[in-house]
């Protein structure tokens, strides 16, 4: 995706009470950055979470869930700490940081589940381990997702939708919901959060694909 620059981003994400700093001191105790929250609560975290629409929304309908947006650029996430700004929600918090150091950042089963949303396809070959999909971040998420816990996973882009259901076969893993549709099928779509990037090619008449999936632990 394009990134535009926004002077001062990283000094006003780095400075924000919802953004954490210093990501790892926090293996393994993520709920104790809630202080409301009950030890108990599930933690979600979106990987990518670019501009935090999604995670906004699902926060206000799951004030008994923990959620945090994972993304690498402070341009993109100043947009959605703002947008946390307005509404202070207990229950969200941020971590600038690459989603390829996840096992540095939470403990073996930490995580009640991920959200991948309209994730980089990263389209050259050789940049497939860099895809959120591919077997090498399964094999992460495999790590840090509780047993039982799901990927979801949405995107508009075909060719990534194919690689990512060959992958979670190539790593073992159980498909248990596929649509190529999303929109169109409304059971499913029923408590569908919808993504910026969601938003933007569902108004274009872009089918939406989604698939969840689960390590066979
Ligand atoms: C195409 S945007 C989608 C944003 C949002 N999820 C949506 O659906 O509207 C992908 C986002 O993922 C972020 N991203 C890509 N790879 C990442 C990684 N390895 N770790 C953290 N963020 C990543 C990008 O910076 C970008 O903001």
């Amino acid at each position: 995706m394009r990134l535009k620059h926004v002077p001062g981003a990283e000094e006003a994400v780095a400075d924000s009470p919802f953004v954490i700093g210093d990501e790892t001191t926090h293996k393994g105790q993520w709920r104790a950055v809630f202080p409301e929250a009950d030890p108990q609560a599930e933690l979600y975290a979106e990987l990518g979470c670019g501009k935090g629409q999604f995670l906004v929304q699902l926060a206000e309908a799951h004030p008994e869930r923990l959620y945090l947006g994972v993304e690498m650029y402070s341009s993109v996430l100043l947009r959605a700490v703002e947008k946390q700004e307005e509404k202070n929600l207990p229950n969200l918090r941020f971590l600038r940081m690459d989603a390829t150091y996840l096992t540095d950042v939470f403990a073996p089963g930490e995580l009640s589940g991920i959200y991948c949303n309209f994730s980089d396809p990263w389209p050259k070959d050789r940049h497939a381990k860099r895809r959120l999909t591919s077997r090498q971040f399964l094999a992460r998420y495999e790590q840090v997702l509780a047993p039982g816990a799901e990927v979801v996973f949405k995107t508009d882009n075909q060719g990534l939708f194919d690689f990512s259901l060959e992958e979670a076969e190539a790593a073992g893993w159980a498909v248990t919901h596929v649509t190529r549709d999303l929109h169109a099928d409304a059971e499913a779509v029923k408590d569908n959060v919808m993504t910026e990037y969601e938003q933007k090619f569902a108004a274009e008449g872009v089918p939406i694909c989604r698939l969840i999936m689960h390590p066979e632990h």
